[in-house]
Order: structure tokens, then C-alpha cells, then sequence
């Protein structure tokens, strides 16, 4: 059976995750779709690096370009990060030359991931993102298929990793920021700017994706109202918590009189609730449907293994065959919509 062949930029947490399912699973991915799953060809930043996987077997690239539009490759898997620069080049190169792109780049589709969704349809390509929202939570695929005929009424929930690992280790452990900011950046959890993490610009980005898929709308990262945890100190936290409450960057997206309202911010939630015994980088996103009621979804929010784990599930839905748009509608028809932070303005 015809190998599906894959490019992959970016050799990072996420990156090498994604080596190591497909070196350790090779038979049972190729059980599961039908066709063996390869690599060939890599790029990163730099060439010597002990990276702790095998990269003997596959060709290298230094130039995420070259890589992304070489005739041997069918899916461009895009893990190098940031919105503009080498990944939006890449990726645009690939969807010109008629290539899958598999991405975990949340940062690059909030602002770009209308235009190239519709390059990608106008090619007859796809590109597709569960590792972006909710790392190892398949939530894009529950809204865009096991949601399917609903309508979606609200998605809420603590989309960062990092922050979440900062607020509940400052609390449990009583240790101080520098400490387990530290820990994070050990644990993989952290953006290349950890600005974006603490900032709640990550998690932004990630509502404004799941916002468009959930409300068939376009990504209005724009019209998100922001705020990150950097002001909530120790003191706060231990205030809460006295209080019965614990402190979590939550968001929420729904449609209101006022317009889609898609608000990021620190807020009180009952500590003996599902969402405030949240620890560590756990996620957990909460999707309301019409028909189905609320579905809560829990799990990994960041890391190496759950992120490759989205990435892959991904990367099999194109052995499969299965082209739907992420967005789970062409993303040509995703319309314009009157912002709830635009009209409170
Ligand atoms: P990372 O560990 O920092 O790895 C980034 C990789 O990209 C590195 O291998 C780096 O090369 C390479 N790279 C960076 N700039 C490059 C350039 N100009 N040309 C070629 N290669 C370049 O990042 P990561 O944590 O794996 O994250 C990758 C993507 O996944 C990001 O979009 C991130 O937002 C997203 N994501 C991450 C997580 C997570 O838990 N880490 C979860 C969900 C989504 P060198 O190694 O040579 O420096
Ligand atoms: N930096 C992100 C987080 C990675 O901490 O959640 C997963 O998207």
C-alpha cells in the first residue's frame, strides 16, 4: 500500500514526540489506516543536536521551505512555532504545492489560519490542528464531529497548561513564581515566549480557534478580551483559597444580545469543583451542544507526549482519506461576526 510521507519542521517537545510514536507504533498505525506512516525528511534549527531520537533514516533540510515543498513529501507537519516567519513561509509553501499541512501552531492560526484554510481549500489541500487547542484533549474533532449536529451554545475551559501548572504549584507546593516557572520551562510546557503562556495570549488564541469551529465563524483572535495571571500574586491565591475558591484562567465563548463574546481572564472558581480541582497542566474544555447538553472533556494540556499524541491523530485522519476541513465546515463559508467586546466598546 502507498506510504502517506511526511515533512516534519521542528524537532522540539513536540517534534520528537511525534518521531518516537511513529518509530515506536509503526505497525499499528499502519494496522489502523491501512498505509505505513513515514518520514521523509526533517529541519530544525540546528543540525548537531542530540535530540534523543533516530533521525539517521531521514533526509535533511536546513530550509523549512525546501522541506515542506520536496516531491517526497505528502503531509507538511509544522512544529517549529511562532505566527509569522519559517512556519507561516513553510506553510504557505506547502498549501501552494498542494501539500497536507498538520500543525500545532496556534499562534499562527489565530492570525493567519482564515487565509490559509481557504489557500489550502482553493488547492484542494487541508490543514488541520487538534494539537493547537488543548494539547493532548481531542476537542477540535469532538466539536467537528462527535458535536456534528448540534448547535453549539457555549465553550468554556482552562486551555493553558502553563498556567494552570503555575497557579495550582504555587498553591500546593507553596513555592515561590521564579521556582515553578522553572519547573514548567523543564516540563516542555512552555511557549518559545513565555509571554504568550502567562500573558493569556496562548489560551487567547486557542478560544478564538475553538470560538470559529464552534460558532462557524472566523478567527477573531482580535476580538478576544484578554487578561493573563502575571498580576495574581501569592497572596492572591491564598485569599481565594481561605475563601473556598481557587484562582484559573478561564475562557469562555458564546453568542450573546451583545454579539460572540470570547473572554480570557483569571477567575474564581468553587474549589470543590471538576474545574478548581484542576492540577498541574491539566486542561479541561466543557462544549455545550442544543442536543447533546454539556460534554467535559479532561486531560494533558501541554507536553511531549500528548501533544504528539493530537498531532497524530491528525496525521492518521489524512491516511484515512478524511478531508473535512478542521474547521469542520469549508473554511470559505466561515462567516464575519458582530463582536460582543466590539459593541461594549
Ligand atoms: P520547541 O521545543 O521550542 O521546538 C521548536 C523546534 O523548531 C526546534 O526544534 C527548533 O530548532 C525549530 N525551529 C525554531 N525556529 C526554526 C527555524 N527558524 N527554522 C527551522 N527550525 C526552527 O517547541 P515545541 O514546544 O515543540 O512547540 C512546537 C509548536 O507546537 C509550537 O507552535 C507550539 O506552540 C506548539 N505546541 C506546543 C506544545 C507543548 O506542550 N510544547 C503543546 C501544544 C502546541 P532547534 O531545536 O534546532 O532549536
Ligand atoms: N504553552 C502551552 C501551554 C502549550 O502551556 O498550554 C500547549 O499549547
Amino acid at each position: 500500500s502507498t506510504p502517506l510521507r511526511l515533512g516534519i519542521a521542528g524537532l522540539g517537545t513536540v517534534g520528537t514526540g511525534v518521531i518516537k510514536i511513529i518509530q515506536k507504533h509503526a505497525d499499528l498505525l499502519t494496522d489502523r489506516t491501512g498505509r505505513p506512516i513515514t518520514i521523509s525528511a526533517v529541519s530544525a534549527r540546528t543540525r548537531d543536536k542530540d535530540r534523543g531520537v533516530d533521525l539517521s533514516g531521514y533526509a535533511w533540510e536546513d530550509d523549512p521551505v525546501a522541506l515542506a515543498t520536496r516531491e517526497d513529501v505528502d503531509v507538511f507537519v509544522e512544529l517549529m512555532g511562532g505566527a509569522d516567519g519559517p512556519a507561516k513561509a513553510a506553510t504557505e509553501a506547502a498549501i501552494a504545492a498542494g501539500k497536507d499541512v498538520v500543525t500545532a501552531n496556534k499562534a499562527m492560526l489565530a492570525i493567519h489560519g482564515q487565509d490559509l484554510a481557504e489557500a489550502a481549500e482553493e488547492k484542494g489541500a487541508v490543514i488541520r490542528f487538534e494539537a493547537a487547542v488543548a494539547g493532548g484533549i481531542p476537542v477540535v474533532k469532538a466539536l467537528t464531529e462527535g458535536l456534528a449536529g448540534n448547535k453549539t451554545l457555549r465553550v468554556m475551559g482552562v486551555m493553558n497548561g502553563t498556567c494552570n501548572y503555575i497557579l495550582t504549584r504555587m498553591e500546593s507546593a507553596g513555592l515561590p513564581y521564579d521556582e515553578v516557572f522553572e519547573e514548567a520551562n523543564a516540563l516542555g510546557y512552555l511557549e518559545a515566549d513565555p509571554t504568550l503562556d502567562v500573558g493569556g495570549i496562548d489560551a487567547g488564541h486557542k478560544l478564538a480557534l475553538l470560538s470559529a469551529i464552534a460558532f462557524g465563524t472566523k478567527v477573531a483572535f482580535e476580538d478576544v478580551e484578554l487578561e493573563g495571571i502575571e498580576r495574581i500574586s501569592i497572596e492572591d491565591i491564598r485569599q481565594a483559597a481561605d475563601m473556598g475558591f481557587r484562582i484559573k484562567l478561564l475562557g469562555v465563548a458564546q453568542m450573546t444580545g451583545r454579539g460572540l463574546e470570547q473572554r480570557m481572564s483569571p477567575c474564581l472558581v468553587p474549589a470543590s469543583s471538576p474545574l478548581g480541582q484542576l492540577e498541574n497542566a491539566t486542561n479541561m474544555v466543557v462544549l455545550e451542544g442544543d442536543a447533546a447538553g454539556q460534554i467535559v472533556l479532561r486531560g494533558a494540556g501541554a507536553g511531549e507526549g500528548p501533544t504528539a499524541s493530537a498531532v497524530m491523530s491528525d496525521v492518521l485522519d489524512i491516511a484515512r482519506g478524511f478531508r473535512v476541513s478542521t474547521f469542520g465546515r469549508p473554511a470559505s463559508t466561515l462567516t464575519d461576526v458582530v463582536s460582543a467586546k466590539a459593541t461594549a466598546a
